[in-house]
C-alpha cells in the first residue's frame, strides 16, 4: 500500500449535503476478527473485513505466524490454528506498521505463544507507549524485554504459559484490556480486570461468538482459562462508526444537509459522538437497529442543526476517543464555548492528537486555547481556507478534509494517503457527497 506524501485541496461545500451511504467495515471488530479467527479451530469466512494498512498489518503479523488468510472480494477465508501451540515460529520481524491495536493485541497472544518472537512498527509506533501492556503481561508470568525496559518497540518476546491475575487497569484502554484478554485464553485460573471506565467491548463480544465463556458486568470482566475457540463459521463486520462519523459530522455543520450511513455499528462504547452531538443541540437518529455477530448495527442519520458549546468531560472520552478531533471542530461552529477535559490519552495516538487537531483548526485561522488534557474553543468562528499539515496522522487529514466544506476558501492536505491506515476509500466517498 502507497504511503507517499500526496497533497490533496479540499473544496468548500457549494450546497446541502444530502446522502444515504456505507462505509468501509469496522477496524477494531476487523482486528480481532482476523486474530481470534487465527485462533479458532475451523475456517472462519469474514464479510466486509476491513482492507486498510491497519487491518493489513494485523493479516501479515498472523500469516507469518503460519495462518492462512485469503481474501476474494467481500469475503476473507481465516484456516485457524486451534490452539498457541500450533502457531510457527516468525522467522522475520513482526512489523505492526502505524498500528497501536495490532501491537497491543498481539503482544497479549506472542507473549502466550510458546516461542521466540520479536514485533515492531513505523516511527509513529516506536514512539507510542507498549508498558501498558508489558506490566499487566509480566505479572501474568510473560517473558518479555524491550527498548527501555519495555516501554517502547521493538519488543521481544520469549512466550510461555501464562497464570491469571487480578489487574486494575490504570487507563481506561479497549487495547490493554483485548490483550490481557488474549493472553487469559491461554493462562491457568481466571484472569480479572477491571476498567477505570467502559471502553469498547468488541473483544468480549466476539470472543462469546467463538464460544468463550467469561462474566462481566460494568467495569468487571472475568475469564476462566485455559480455554478453546470454536468458530462460529461466519461472521458479518459493521460498518465503522469512526468512518461514518466524518460524513455524519459534516451533515451536522453544512446548513439544510442530511446523510445517512448504512450498516453501521453502534456499539454503546463507541457512538459517544452522537451523546455529545445530542448535548450540542444536533439531530440524530437510528432505524432498522440488528444484530450482527453480537454487535448492535442500524442505519444512522444526521441532519443540520445549530449547535451550542458544551464541556466533554472524562467520562465521555472512551466512547468518543476517535472522534475528538470532529467534536473540536463542532466546538469552533458551535455557539458558546466547547470544552475537552481528561482527554489526555490523545497525546499518545498516531499523533500528538490535542496539540495536531489545534494547529489544524489554526492553519484554518480558528483560536483555541490548549490544555494539558484538552482544549477550550469558542464559537462560533468562521474557517479560513489553509494548508494542515497531519503529521502524518490519518484521522486529522480526515478532520481537515470535513472542516473545507464550512471553510470559506479550499483547504490543502500535505499528506493524503494517510487514510489508507483506516479509509482507504475515504476521498472518493467525499467525492460522492459533493455530487450527491
Ligand atoms: C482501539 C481502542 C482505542 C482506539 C483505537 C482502537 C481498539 O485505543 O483509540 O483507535 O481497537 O481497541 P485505546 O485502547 O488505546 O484507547
Amino acid at each position: 500500500m502507497s504511503r507517499s506524501p500526496d497533497p490533496v485541496r479540499c473544496l468548500p461545500a457549494s450546497r446541502p449535503l444530502h446522502a444515504r451511504m456505507r462505509v468501509v467495515g469496522d477496524k477494531s471488530i476487523s482486528h480481532r476478527a482476523l486474530i481470534l479467527a487465527a485462533l479458532a479451530d475451523g475456517v472462519t469466512e469474514i464479510e466486509g473485513l476491513l482492507q486498510s494498512a491497519d487491518v493489513l498489518s494485523t493479516q501479515a503479523v498472523l500469516q507469518a505466524m503460519g495462518v492462512q488468510i485469503i481474501t476474494t472480494g467481500e469475503y476473507t477465508s481465516v484456516t485457524g490454528r486451534g490452539s498457541f501451540e500450533n502457531f510457527t515460529e516468525p522467522n522475520g520481524v513482526l512489523d505492526a506498521g502505524n498500528s497501536g491495536t495490532t501491537a497491543r493485541l498481539m503482544a497479549g497472544l506472542l507473549a502466550a505463544t510458546p516461542f521466540f518472537s520479536v514485533l515492531s512498527g513505523d516511527t509513529s509506533l516506536r514512539r507510542r507507549p507498549m508498558d501498558r501492556v508489558t506490566m499487566p503481561l509480566r505479572t501474568m508470568g510473560a517473558t518479555m524485554d524491550g527498548r527501555e525496559g519495555g516501554r517502547f518497540l521493538p519488543l521481544a518476546f520469549r512466550g510461555r504459559k501464562l497464570h491469571g491475575v487480578t489487574y486494575e487497569l490504570p487507563i481506561a484502554s479497549a487495547q490493554v484490556k483485548s490483550a490481557l484478554l488474549l493472553a487469559g485464553l491461554s493462562a491457568q485460573g481466571e484472569s480479572r480486570i477491571v476498567e477505570p471506565r467502559p471502553t469498547r467491548d468488541h473483544t468480549e463480544r466476539m470472543m462469546t461468538a467463538f464460544g468463550v465463556e467469561m462474566s462481566r458486568d460494568k467495569e468487571r470482566i472475568a475469564l476462566p482459562g485455559p480455554q478453546m475457540l470454536h468458530t462460529p463459521g461466519h461472521l458479518n463486520i459493521p460498518g465503522d462508526f469512526s468512518a461514518a462519523a466524518f460524513f455524519l459530522t459534516a451533515a451536522a455543520l453544512v446548513p439544510d444537509s442530511e446523510v445517512t450511513v448504512e450498516g453501521v455499528g453502534i456499539n454503546p462504547g463507541r457512538i459517544g459522538l452522537l451523546e455529545i452531538l445530542s448535548a450540542m443541540g444536533g439531530k440524530w437518529s437510528v432505524d432498522r437497529v440488528r444484530l450482527s455477530a453480537g454487535e448492535p448495527v442500524g442505519d444512522v442519520t444526521v441532519r443540520y442543526a445549530p449547535l451550542r458549546g458544551v464541556e466533554v468531560g472524562p467520562e465521555q472520552v472512551p466512547a468518543a476517543i476517535d472522534e475528538l478531533p470532529l467534536f473540536a471542530l463542532l466546538g469552533a461552529s458551535a455557539h458558546g464555548i466547547s470544552t475537552l477535559r481528561g482527554a489526555e490519552e490523545l497525546r499518545v495516538k498516531e499523533s500528538d492528537r490535542i496539540r495536531t487537531t489545534l494547529t489544524l483548526l489554526r492553519s484554518l485561522g480558528v483560536e483555541v486555547t490548549e490544555l494539558a488534557d484538552g482544549w477550550a474553543i469558542s464559537g462560533p468562528q468562521r474557517i479560513h481556507g489553509g494548508c494542515v499539515e497531519t503529521k502524518g496522522d490519518h484521522r486529522i487529514a480526515m478532520t481537515a478534509a470535513i472542516a473545507s466544506l464550512i471553510g470559506e476558501g479550499p483547504v490543502t492536505i500535505d499528506d493524503a494517503a494517510s487514510v489508507d491506515i483506516s479509509f482507504p476509500t475515504f476521498f472518493a466517498v467525499l467525492e460522492m457527497l459533493y455530487k450527491a
